[in-house]
């Protein structure tokens, strides 16, 4: 098969949630392909992604699920990639266009990265176009009207997956903080950050653009709540700081 004939991977990001966040290209590229891949996963990134773009998708569009394991075991991890990247290889290869779905950006936190990456590893000349999409964190800075950096500061975006002592570390660098992924360990992360001092104020929001949103200007009200896997915080020094 020559590469003419060879069908095109398209990494879309949906946007954080609200429908009317998903670029007008991801919409074109919808219209456009033959197939839709996303990841399964147990936080159900696939099944958020999908309604988010449910209403722009044919009634007959054949839509996949890949396997992404969450497990530390590189070897398990890897070999699901690589039968993944096999997966799409096989479909671009009988010339079909086909897109994966991602929440928010595809290149953030987001199991196409792994996709793109293994795929390759093993067929360089893959034809590929990553679509970005509207970060979540983008859409919560967004929500509160809160500039996330100016002048000379400077942003970090870190996982609240991370150890306490590590967030507590990585959240006294730079300016602002962004800390995606805080649905797990809400509470020790708000241990890790301690009493804001010089002016910094923190935010969390959480399900941005949905039915069940919620933002708080005092992070702490929150202790003790059963977070959702769509939340956030925003950690800003003062304002030209
Ligand atoms: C695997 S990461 C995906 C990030 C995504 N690719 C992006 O660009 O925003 C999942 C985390 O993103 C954040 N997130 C995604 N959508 C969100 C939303 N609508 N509201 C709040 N947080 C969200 C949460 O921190 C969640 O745990």
């Amino acid at each position: 098969m020559t590469e003419q004939n060879t069908g095109t991977l398209y990494g879309l990001g949906v946007g954080p949630g609200d429908p009317k966040l998903v670029t007008l290209r991801a919409l074109e590229v919808l219209k456009s392909v033959d197939l839709v891949f996303a990841a399964s996963s147990p936080k159900n990134d696939y099944s958020l992604a999908f309604n988010i773009i449910k209403e722009h998708l044919s009634p007959t569009m054949q839509v996949r699920t890949l396997d992404f394991p969450m497990t530390k075991d590189a070897e398990v991890k890897q070999r699901a990639w690589r039968a993944n990247a096999r997966a799409v290889l096989a479909q671009l290869e009988a010339g079909r266009d086909v897109a994966f779905l991602t929440i928010g950006d595809p290149l953030t936190y987001s199991t196409y990265g792994y996709l793109v990456q293994t795929l390759l590893e093993m067929a360089p000349q893959t034809k590929i176009e990553t679509v970005p999409g509207i970060t979540a964190y983008n859409a919560a800075a967004a929500r509160l009207n809160l500039p996330l950096v100016e002048d000379r500061q400077s942003l970090s975006v870190i996982s609240g997956v991370n150890d306490p002592a590590e967030i507590s570390r990585l959240a006294r660098r730079g300016d602002t903080v962004v800390i995606l992924k805080t649905y797990k360990n809400y509470d020790s992360i708000l241990d890790a950050l301690g009493p804001l001092d010089n002016g910094r104020r923190a935010y969390t929001v959480c399900s941005c653009g949905l039915e069940d949103e919620l933002t708080a200007a005092d992070p702490e009200s929150l202790r003790g709540s059963k977070m959702p896997y769509l939340s956030l915080m925003i950690i800003k020094s003062k304002p030209g700081d």
